[in-house]
């Protein structure tokens, strides 16, 4: 097969400053509606990158399952490769691929757990079988046999039939709060369209607080990159 032959042009058309929204969560929603509207596959798909302790990268994708101003929130096993990973090291990357519309989303930020309150109330929004999976799986850790985790998920449905499914204490969100989104769109010979939202912090002092005490304002700066 000859990949270096493989390619395709870009033309879903370009993307231009003046349509791009000022804050970047809300471009991001607006692109992740157009995601879901066009029937892409898993449009809440993400690609999560986490660095090792020794500076090795990892990524695998997880789902994206909650959106606000604070940033990304995705839900996992707490023992898993990546948990371990977020606790010595919780600078992580999001990548969000959508080729269909040629388009990708990339993320810097750093990512924190969320609280049991929150975690519990997407835990229990979750069909049955994956409250079950969550809690048959020590996900990442070596298994001998596919049979050994068919007899787990049995006895722990058998364990946890009447009533409802607890929360494990070894599962729960993370949110990752951006630094810095960049917006790309493909285009035709290869001119692909580059904004990067990087945050700047200003310290502001509010003359209404008699103590002087500063309150942390975030601030965008947009600029093309080329690409
Ligand atoms: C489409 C898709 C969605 C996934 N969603 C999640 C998810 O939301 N949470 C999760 O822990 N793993 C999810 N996974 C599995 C992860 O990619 C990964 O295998 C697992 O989390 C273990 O990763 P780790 O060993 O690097 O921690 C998903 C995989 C795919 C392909």
């Amino acid at each position: 097969m000859d990949i270096d032959q493989l390619r395709r042009e870009y033309l879903h058309g370009g993307l231009h400053r003046k349509n791009l929204r000022d804050n970047p969560i809300d471009q991001f929603e607006h692109w992740l509606q157009q995601a879901v509207d066009a029937k892409l596959p898993d449009p809440t798909a993400m690609n999560l990158a986490t660095v090792s302790a020794d500076g090795q990268p990892s990524q695998r994708i997880v789902l994206l399952k909650k959106l606000d101003q604070q940033g990304f929130v995705f839900f996992t096993n707490l023992g898993s490769t990546k948990a371990q990973q977020i606790s010595e090291n919780n600078h992580v990357s999001l990548h969000f691929a959508w080729l269909e519309l040629d388009r990708q989303v990339i993320i810097s930020g750093e990512a924190e757990r969320i609280s049991t309150a929150e975690t519990l109330g997407y835990f229990l929004s979750r069909p049955k079988e994956s409250q079950l999976a969550a809690w048959a799986s020590r996900q990442s850790h070596p298994i001998s046999s596919r049979v050994l985790l068919e007899q787990k998920f049995a006895e722990i449905k058998h364990k946890f039939s009447k009533g409802e499914v607890p929360l494990p204490s070894f599962w729960g969100g993370y949110r990752v709060t951006p630094k810095s989104m960049e917006f790309w769109q493909g285009g035709a010979y290869r001119l692909h369209d580059r904004f990067l939202y990087s945050q700047q912090t200003a310290s502001q002092t509010e003359s209404s607080n008699k103590q002087g005490a500063s309150t942390e304002k975030t601030q965008w700066q947009l600029e093309r990159l080329a690409p």
